[in-house]
């Protein structure tokens, strides 16, 4: 894992405490491991102070550190990338919302039909002609992002999960339209906003370092507790578009979805990190216990096979109702909860005009 440090503004997660005590109550009547795991969660909430914050905040860090060797690319990240190029003041850029399929399947009437659609964002200036691709993607593949290696050299599990932004030249129209879309979703007015995005994607880029596939959530009603956000391609044009309506651009209103992986849990105990659960002080059933559930997933996929390593999961999870996620580089626990897993296209509005911000 990175070793780089907190960013100072990071929030840092604090352990549970008294709402700990109350979830081993209720687990009592359940299997004993998960009573033991409860205690467990208690355990470390002892002398720590007690705020839950949920969802649980994304770890940001202070700056990128090199990937460690042994995640080795099937498919260069970012082979065309580009400096982002500085606008003139006078110029209008328009921002386009590009949407593609990555894989589609059926199986059976569990998952239904399964799409995993990535997104992008894309620019055209008025006075150059020119236009661009904005993208923030795995290093590594999902697969990688989403399952660790067992190492036989190693006692943690492993993980290549860093995920990156990448800006380049051109628009490829056609491989956006095929069988997604290519739509003007945003105008921006004048150049210098374009700029203070790019300074903010440098900057988001540097911080975010790692990808997260699942979003986390307490049941799929309505206003359910979200335990964890997934942090994907999608998240990162969310983040841009509000951006971008905070520094004043104007959004058109149409219907944007989204593709999100969501696992259903009660609530979830606290772990530890790669050191306190795999060192030479960590509980030794639960070090197995982490690497016996990841064990049949093969993080070197492609994102056919990931597709199916999902429906594996699908099945562990009804099965056993448990799930080892790494988050922030720390382990949690989930207690799952029926529907379990679940992949939905959803809409995620386009933000409305920020007017409080204007004079760029
Ligand atoms: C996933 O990581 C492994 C280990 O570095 C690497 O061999 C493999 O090529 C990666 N998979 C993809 C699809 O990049
Ligand atoms: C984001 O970081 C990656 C990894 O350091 C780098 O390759 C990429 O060019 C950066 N993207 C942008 C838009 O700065
Ligand atoms: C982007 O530029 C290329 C090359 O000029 C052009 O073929 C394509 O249609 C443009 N796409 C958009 C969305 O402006
Ligand atoms: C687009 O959809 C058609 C029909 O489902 C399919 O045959 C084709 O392979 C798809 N193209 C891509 C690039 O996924
Ligand atoms: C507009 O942006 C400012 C500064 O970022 C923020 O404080 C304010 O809440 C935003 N207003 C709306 C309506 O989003
Ligand atoms: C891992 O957790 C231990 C115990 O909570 C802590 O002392 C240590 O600093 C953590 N290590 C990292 C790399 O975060
Ligand atoms: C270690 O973990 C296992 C499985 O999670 C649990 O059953 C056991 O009680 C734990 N032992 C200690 C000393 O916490
Ligand atoms: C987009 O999401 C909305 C609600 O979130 C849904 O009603 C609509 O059917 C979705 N559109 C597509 C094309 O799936």
């Amino acid at each position: 894992p990175p070793q780089a440090p907190e960013a100072p503004g990071a929030v840092p997660w604090r352990r549970q405490g008294t709402p700990g005590l109350r979830r081993a109550g209720a687990a009592l009547g359940r299997a004993p491991w998960l009573w033991a795991l409860a205690l467990l969660g208690q355990a470390a909430a002892a002398g720590a102070p007690s705020r839950r914050q949920w969802p649980v905040p994304y770890r940001r860090f202070s700056f990128r550190p090199a990937p460690d060797p042994y995640c080795q690319a099937k498919y260069t990240f970012c082979p065309t990338g580009s400096p982002t190029p500085v606008m003139k003041g006078d110029d209008v850029i328009e921002v386009f919302r590009l949407q593609a399929p990555v894989w589609e399947f059926k199986y059976g009437d569990l998952l239904g039909h399964l799409k995993i659609m990535h997104d992008a964002i894309g620019f055209k200036s008025t006075l150059t002609g020119k236009n661009y691709t904005m993208e923030w993607y795995e290093l590594f593949q999902l697969g990688n992002c989403t399952f660790p290696h067992l190492r036989p050299e190693m006692n943690a599990p492993f993980w290549c999960n860093q995920g990156a932004a990448c800006f380049f030249e051109g628009i490829d129209d056609g491989h956006w339209k095929e069988n997604g879309t290519l739509v003007q979703v945003a105008t921006i007015s004048v150049g210098n906003m374009f700029n203070k995005m790019a300074q903010w994607v440098k900057q988001d880029n540097e911080t975010g370092i790692y990808y997260e596939t699942w979003t986390v959530q307490a049941s799929p009603e309505k206003g359910a507790e979200t335990w964890f956000e997934s942090y994907d391609c999608s998240k990162f044009v969310l983040r841009t578009y509000k951006k971008l309506a905070e520094l004043g651009a104007e959004f058109k209103k149409i219907e944007t979805n989204y593709t999100r992986i969501f696992l259903y849990s009660g609530e979830p105990t606290f772990l530890g990190n790669e050191t306190s659960v795999f060192g030479p002080t960590g509980n030794k059933t639960l070090a197995l216990d982490i690497k016996r559930f990841y064990y049949p997933f093969k993080p070197h996929l492609s994102t056919k096979e990931f597709l199916l390593s999902l429906v594996k999961i699908f099945d562990a999870v009804i099965i056993h109702r448990q799930f080892y996620l790494f988050y922030n580089f720390e382990y949690w626990f989930l207690p799952m909860k029926f529907p379990f897993i679940k992949m939905t296209y959803e809409e995620i509005p386009l933000p409305n005009r920020n007017n409080t911000i204007s004079g760029l």
